[in-house]
């Protein structure tokens, strides 16, 4: 069987989970990982049976490498990716694709000339959950749609665990803004949005937003997104997801799903590692089938266009237009 030779730039906490997920996909190799942290790199490495390197540039040079997962932060996308391409290589680059424009269509046009694959890691589209409310609705199981509402929240730890160098909007609600306009099939036309800071940080920075979007098909949809959860929150996260209908509607409570664990060091909630691997899989999948991806560099685009139209929003306290 043939597999394909992949390596992660990247290792911090979603790093270690594509590590994990590639590691258990038979069409997938994980032959080298890198990292800046010599000792984390080294240590993944071990791990997995791989080649470590603390320079990705050097890690392009790996032989018979064929396709890269960019798992850096958020405002470090562009350069690895670029390089990924100008190797020849695949890409898989975690979201959002970059945090402006410029860089996304960069990217994105740098990846065409090249003739390489760019997928978007938008893993909500991975999640059965979400994946059903999308189905549902392409059957027309609600009739025709009027709104949709999505809820994402972390703990108000999380600008802390990744030094406020990224917004709660590109961390959390770019994942929203693109699962709403796939679950909806339209595109967005406008976005307001509020935000408030009341929720103690030493970062500057908004930690809970509403952001309200229309879409060219009159859908409306609600999107509140933040980072405000206590530390004693049982699971860390409420992700929640409502689909109106004329017809019906469809309520998804990842909370209130799957597996919770209370245990004496506190509490864990299973949910992150199968979308994870689903989403690798379609990856891998594409790239040795010679299929389309199935989460493209536009909707990585149109994404970001959403975050930055409702950080815009916030700052000019009316409606932008998309
Ligand atoms: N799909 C999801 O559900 C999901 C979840 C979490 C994070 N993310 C995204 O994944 C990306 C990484 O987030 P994270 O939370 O894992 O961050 P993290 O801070 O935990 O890890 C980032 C890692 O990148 C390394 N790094 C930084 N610059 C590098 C470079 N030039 N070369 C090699 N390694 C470098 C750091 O040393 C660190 O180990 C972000 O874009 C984030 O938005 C996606």
């Amino acid at each position: 069987m043939k597999q394909l030779n992949i390596g992660v730039i990247g290792l911090g906490e979603i790093g270690q989970v594509h590590c994990e997920m590639l590691s258990r996909i038979e069409r997938a190799r994980l032959v080298c990982v890198a990292d800046i942290d010599e000792s984390v790199s080294s240590k993944t490495a071990k791990k997995y049976k791989a080649t470590s390197y603390t320079n990705y540039e050097d890690m392009l040079l790996h032989n018979d490498l064929e396709a890269v997962v960019v798992a850096v932060p958020d405002h470090l996308h562009k350069a690895p990716c670029l390089s990924v391409i100008a190797a020849g290589k695949h890409v898989l680059v975690e979201k959002p694709i970059a945090m402006t424009l410029e860089e996304s269509e960069t990217i994105i046009q740098t990846a065409d000339k090249a003739q390489v694959k760019l997928m978007v890691g938008f893993t909500l589209r991975f999640f059965p959950q979400y994946a059903h409310a999308k189905q549902t609705v392409s059957e027309n199981g609600l009739g025709d749609l009027v709104s949709i509402f999505a809820r994402r929240t972390n703990l108000m730890t999380q600008p802390d665990r990744i030094n406020g160098r990224t917004g709660v909007m590109f961390f959390l609600g770019v994942h929203d803004f693109d699962a709403m306009r796939w679950i909806v099939n339209s595109e967005p036309v406008s976005i307001y949005c509020e935000s408030s800071t009341s929720v103690a940080s030493k970062y500057p920075i908004e930690n809970e937003t509403f952001s309200i979007i229309k879409f060219e098909n009159g859908v409306i949809g609600c999107a509140h997104i933040g980072w405000y959860l206590p530390e004693t929150h049982p699971t860390g996260f409420d992700f929640k997801l409502d689909v109106t209908g004329n017809k019906g509607i469809l309520n998804l409570d990842m909370v209130h799903q799957g597996v919770a664990v209370y245990g004496p060091n506190g509490g864990h909630y299973a949910y992150m590692a199968e979308p994870l691997l689903a989403e690798d899989q379609s990856f891998v999948d594409a790239v040795l089938d010679n299929t389309d991806v199935p989460v493209t560099g536009n909707d990585g685009l149109v994404a970001t266009r959403m975050v930055l139209a409702a950080l815009e929003s916030i700052e000019s306290k009316s409606t932008v237009r998309l």
